[in-house]
């Protein structure tokens, strides 16, 4: 039997719900949220008092996904790297950076995060998007924290954005979908192992026609879905996919995936950041500084270093 790759080491699941994970709005939320990193952060491009005075800022994106944080940084006069082992991601990473004329000053990494290991360089470093608590052995999460610890200077801030414990009981629902491009994604989740994970089914439904009644209009990526996995599109006959009874047939095809992580609450995740060595931790509720209370959006931790 075939052995399936763990979800967040897997290519083609990445490939695969890149259109959700980084829809366009997405993207575009990262200059605001990468000013707003740097004002809670009080880190501007300007070079340090005691650095050679040509020498940009560094900051360390990681995991960088498709660069949307780290593009806007290198514009704003760091000099950023961006740190991910999805392959295509990183691709997409590169082709960005050269349209906004910055490749020169971002360079993208293919590694794991575990193993990332660069000393003492980096003036500030990032984590968003829920990027911590992948890995099975909760000594992988501490290693990332190590390396995030190791990698910046004295004095240096880690910022992490994460749907904490807290957060996610606020609001959770226990299934959720979305539609986008004539494709679908379902999610089912359920809190385990009192609390310390989340378990999610996403399922994947492509090629189904929208309501209009077009065909897929996948834009840009998707080509080889339906390769992959069993093309369990139906075998209706239909052309315009509906039939007279009000029943659209479709050639969707469906693609599963078990997503699980660990969670963390604020203050287990401070408890690890002291653990691996950083000094002064704070949390907030959003980039903007507000509190970490029961309106918190999301956990937002700054770590010094
Ligand atoms: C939810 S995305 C977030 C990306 C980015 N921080 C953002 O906000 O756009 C998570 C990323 O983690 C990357 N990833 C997963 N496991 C990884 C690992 N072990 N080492 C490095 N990157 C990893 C994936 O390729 C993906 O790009």
């Amino acid at each position: 039997m075939t052995e399936h790759p763990v979800w967040h080491e897997s290519e083609s699941f990445w490939e695969a719900f890149e259109g959700f994970v980084f829809p366009p709005e997405q993207i575009e939320r990262a200059r605001e949220q990468v000013e707003q990193v740097l004002e809670l952060i009080d880190l501007d491009s300007g070079p340090d008092a005691d650095a050679d005075p040509d020498e940009d800022k560094q900051i360390l994106d990681m995991p960088c996904g498709v660069g949307r944080h780290a593009i806007v940084l290198a514009d704003c006069g760091f000099a950023v790297t961006g740190v991910d082992n999805t392959t295509p991601y990183l691709d997409t990473a590169r082709e960005r950076a050269a349209a906004a004329g910055i490749e020169g000053s971002v360079e993208f990494v293919e590694r794991d995060m575990r193993a990332f290991d660069q000393e003492g360089k980096f003036d500030a470093a990032i984590n968003l998007y829920t990027s911590f608590g992948y890995f099975d052995d909760r000594a992988d999460d501490e290693r990332v924290a190590r390396n995030f610890h190791d990698a910046l200077k004295p004095g240096g801030a880690l910022v992490m954005g994460i749907a904490s414990k807290e957060t996610l009981a606020g609001r959770f629902r226990k299934r959720t979908w979305e539609q986008r491009n004539g494709s679908y994604m379902l999610e089912e989740h359920a809190i385990t192992e009192d609390w310390s994970r989340i378990e999610n089914r996403w399922i994947l439904v492509e090629n189904v026609d929208d309501d209009t009644g077009d065909a897929e209009d996948a834009s840009g990526g998707d080509s080889d879905s339906g390769d992959d996995d069993s093309g369990d599109g139906s075998d209706g006959d239909s052309d315009d996919g509906s039939t007279e009874n009000g029943v659209r047939e479709t050639d969707a095809t469906v693609r599963e995936f078990s997503v699980t992580h660990r969670l963390y609450s604020a203050f287990e995740l401070a408890e690890l950041l002291r653990g691996v060595g950083f000094g002064e931790v704070e949390c907030y509720g959003d980039f903007e500084g507000g509190d970490f209370d029961e309106n918190a959006e999301q956990l937002v931790i700054v770590a010094r270093k």
